[in-house]
Formats: C-alpha cells, structure tokens, sequence
C-alpha cells in the first residue's frame, strides 16, 4: 500500500473518498471547510448542524458530492467520541473503522484530512491514522487459493494537510507509523502461519532473513550448542518434538559496549499441545500461536534496526514444539538449566517457564540495562485480565513505569501485578531448585516467580501476552487472529530508551 502526503485545500483532494473526523458536540462546520461545504452544496453543515451526524464513536456516514467533477467525490464522516477524551488511541479507533468503511466503498484510495482539532500533536495524529489505517486493512491471504470474494483492496492512503499544516511533522509521523504497523503485520504473519508450517527451523530461517535485511548480527544456537551451554529447559521441553530446537540471538550494534544494552527474550513455543501432559483437544489449534512472543521479538528488532536507534539491543528467541511422544520429558523430571539451578517438572505444560529459563539466563550474560520478556505464559493470566491489557510483572518500579507508559502511547495496555516474595513459597521443590507449577492460586504471578530466578539482580520486566497476542472478535483496527501485541509497544519504548 502506497502512503503519501500532500498539501492541499481539501475541496482539491482528488482522492475519490476523503475522511473527515468529528468529535461529539461539532455544532457548525469548522471555517477550514468552508470550501469543502459548498462543493457539497452545504451538505456537510447540515448533517452536523441538524444533528443527524452525532460524532459519536464508530458512526460512520457517507457523504456523495451532488455534483460536478472537481473535488472528492465522497466525504466519509467518522465520529471520534467526546473531544475531551480524544487521544491518538480514540483516534486509531476512528481511523480503523474509517479504512474498513473506505474499503468497502471500493475505490481502492483514501485520503485523510489534517490536522484535526484538538491537543494531540500533528505528527503523533499522522502516526495513529497512518498505524491504524494500515493495522485494519491487514490481511493474511497465504493459505487462500482464491481472493476475498467481492473486496477491493485499498492501494493507496493520502495525508492531506490543509492550512499551514507543517509538512515535516507529518512526514515524520509518518515513517514511524508505517514502520510500527509493517513490524506488527510481520508479528502477526509469523503468527498466523501454522505450525505445520512454521517449525523452528522456519522461524529461524525468517529471522535469518531479518538479518540480513537489515544488518543485524544473527546467532542460530542448534542442540549441541544448547547441550555446551547446558540448556536443559530448552532441550527438556524439545525432546518430545521431531523437529529440532533453535535458538535464535539478533544483535542490533553487537558488541558496542559504548551504548546502553536492552535484551528483549521472547516465548518460541510454535506448537503446545501440552506435551504428556496434553491438553484438551478443544481450541488445541490456537496454541500455534505459542510462538507470539517470540515473533514480536524478531519484529521489534527489525524496527531497531530500521530506526539505527543508538542503543545495543539483543533479541532473543528459543523455539522449539511441545510434544508428547515417546521420546518426550516426563511429569517428574528434573531439568538443570543454564545457570546451574534445577527445575522440577510437575505438569509438562508449563513448558513457557522453561525454555525462558534458558533464555533469560543467557540474557543476563550480556549484563544489559534492561530485560524485557514477552510470554504466552499462562492461562491464569487471561483469566485475571481477559483480553484488554497484557499483565506485566517487574522487579524495577522504573522499568515498569517506562513499559506502562510505552503501552499507555500504543494502545498495547499493560496492568501490574505484584511479585511479593511471599508467591515464590508455592513453587518450593522436595527435589529440586524449584517446581515449574504454583497451584491453582496465582498462576501468572508464581510463573514470573520462577522467571525472576534466571535474571539475577538485573531490572527485569516479563509481559504475559497469552490473552491479547490473538484474537476472535474485530474491532475498529484490530483484525481476527494474530495480533503482534508488543511490537509497537517496544519500538516506543526503546526510542525512549536512556540507559
Ligand atoms: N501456552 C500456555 C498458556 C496459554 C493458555 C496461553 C491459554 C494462551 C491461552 C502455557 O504453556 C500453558 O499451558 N500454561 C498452563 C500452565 C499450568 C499447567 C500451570 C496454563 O496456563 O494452563
Ligand atoms: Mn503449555
Ligand atoms: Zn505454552
């Protein structure tokens, strides 16, 4: 899809449909569209004056040009709710909903006005229509042999700044917009692609393409690297499997231990069947998308590297399938991860935790200023928070407060919850270092209680992602399936990013 900006009085668009947006309360029409209005022939006053158009959230309303052949032809009208409450998320709300209507009037282009009223700074509204015009019009074709009956697609979106609108600034917002919607598109890609499909071996293959894409420094470690290293998290949970584990390390500015050093760690599970201790069959297809975090890691690298941000950030992602066979780790087992402690393995489900261990281990041997984990980790976290916010758990009250904020800017809300010492009893083992289960209480907490035992005394943040990384239901910019939930929550977050 093309993006481009142009300057120009809206009643010369010639974009077939322009979206204009309108806060709840417009009682006349803003002096800028004066123009616009009478090319209408006053039909924009009257659905807003009349009250016939409320502006409230999701409305939609489309207005035809009652003639003549200079000018957009349509206006579509998006409410945008109470000005009041308007924020670049209330504004990639509207602006979702205003691509999915545009598309559906099939002229295949659309151009939006700038700037609109109120506080939210041009450059940052361009970014939200830009991400969300882009993250509603995604589509996953790959396993259709035929296309979408009746769409068409949308081939291009204008920014249209009117009045002396800085043209910079919406360039700017722009770019990073672009950026953080195709990194997420990449998340859900990878996301969406099943795991027939996208074994370990595949998925390091794609981060292999990342790579060299985009000058990173790639790191494969295959099962005899992890056998050196001593990663028996890993290697427990791959032995079931009949497809090799990878590890896969990208490095943005490797080596430079000049710059802060942000390790970004990412569950690669492609497929949980739950192991030996399987799972029910019902739903079983979803935990293809297992392997979220992971996928979010290698997207959000491709960000760093496209924006060159001046930090050293590693990502790294463990994949492997969980498997029952016969071959498979065993309830009971105890494993020794890479930092010598050991876990027992009480439900071959909690297989997450493991490969993590391994992960984060080899994270904190980078001795980074920050490590941030993203994890389908536990049913128990979707039951604590459904499907709105991811849940967040930290040992650093500023890492927290940073990530909160990156998410609060992205839309990609985070809720905290707490690790008291008190949750880490209820993994205590008779046999080993720790169990990889809690109880029934506190599921996602005493899984990031087990998390915290591989990251030493370095600020740590894990994301527990298992409720928003997919979805069932579309609304306003967010399609049905993979999500990329994170991606453009870390790109935020790292160009904030001061050591
Ligand atoms: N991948 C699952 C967690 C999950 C469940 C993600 C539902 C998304 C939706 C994870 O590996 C898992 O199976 N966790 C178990 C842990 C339990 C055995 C302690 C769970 O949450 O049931
Ligand atoms: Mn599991
Ligand atoms: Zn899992």
């Amino acid at each position: 899809m093309e993006i481009y900006v142009r300057r120009s009085r809206l009643e010369d668009v010639d974009e077939p449909v322009l979206v204009l947006f309108a806060a709840e309360g417009t009682e006349a029409v803003p002096p800028p569209l004066a123009g616009l209005d009478a090319l209408f022939a006053g039909l924009l006053g009257r659905v807003i004056t009349s009250g016939e158009f409320r502006g409230s959230p999701r409305e939609t309303r489309v207005l035809d040009r009652p003639g003549g052949d200079h000018g957009p032809g349509r206006i579509l009208l998006v409410g945008l709710g109470k000005a009041a409450d308007l924020d670049p998320e209330a504004l990639r709300r509207a602006a979702g909903e205003a691509a999915v209507a545009g598309r559906a009037l099939r002229t295949g282009r659309i151009a939006f006005a700038l700037p609109l009223a109120g506080s939210i700074p041009v450059t940052r509204q361009a970014q939200a229509i830009v991400e969300a015009a882009c993250l509603a019009l995604y589509e996953f074709p790959r396993y259709r042999s035929t296309p979408e009956p009746g769409r068409v697609a949308v081939t291009a979106i204008a920014l249209v700044g009117h009045g002396d609108t800085g043209h910079a600034e919406i360039e700017a917002g722009v770019s990073v917009g672009r950026l953080g919607a195709e990194c997420a598109s990449l998340a859900r890609d990878l996301g969406n692609t099943h795991a027939g499909e996208a074994t370990p071996s595949y998925m390091a293959e794609r981060a292999r393409e990342i790579a060299s894409a985009h000058d990173l420094a790639l790191t494969v470690l295959e099962r005899a690297d992890m056998e050196t290293r001593g990663m028996g998290g890993i290697l427990g949970v791959a032995r079931g499997s009949a497809e090799p584990p990878k590890l896969v390390v990208l490095e943005h500015q490797a080596g430079r231990t000049d710059l802060p050093t942000v390790c970004l760690v990412g569950k690669g599970i492609t497929f949980d069947s739950g192991g030996i201790s399987l799972k029910p069959g019902e739903n079983m297809d979803l935990m293809k998308y297992d392997k979220a975090g992971a996928c979010v890691v290698l997207a959000a690298m491709k960000a760093v590297a496209v924006l060159k941000l001046p930090l050293r950030v590693v990502g790294i992602a463990p994949f492997t399938e969980n498997m029952p066979s016969g071959s498979a780790y065993h309830p009971g087992d105890v494993l020794r991860t890479m930092n010598g402690k050991t876990i027992e393995v009480l439900n071959t489900d909690a297989e997450g935790r493991l490969i993590l261990a391994d992960a984060l281990a080899m994270a904190s041997t980078f001795r980074p200023s920050a490590i941030v984990d993203l994890a389908t980790l536990t049913g128990a976290c979707v039951v604590a928070l459904g499907i709105h916010c991811a849940g967040l758990l930290s040992t650093d009250d500023t890492l927290a407060a940073r990530l909160v904020a990156a998410g609060e800017a992205t839309g990609e809300r985070l809720w905290r919850l707490p690790l008291f010492p008190d949750y880490r009893e209820q993994i205590r083992s008779p046999f080993a270092d720790m169990k990889n289960i809690g109880g029934k209480e506190a599921g996602a907490i005493t899984a990031a209680c087990l998390l915290r035992e591989f990251t030493g005394d370095l600020p740590w943040a894990h994301l527990d992602i298992a409720g928003v990384s997919w979805r069932e239901k579309e609304r306003d910019y967010l399609r049905r399936g993979g999500t990329g939930f994170g991606v453009r929550l870390l790109i935020e977050f790292l160009r904030n990013f001061r050591g």
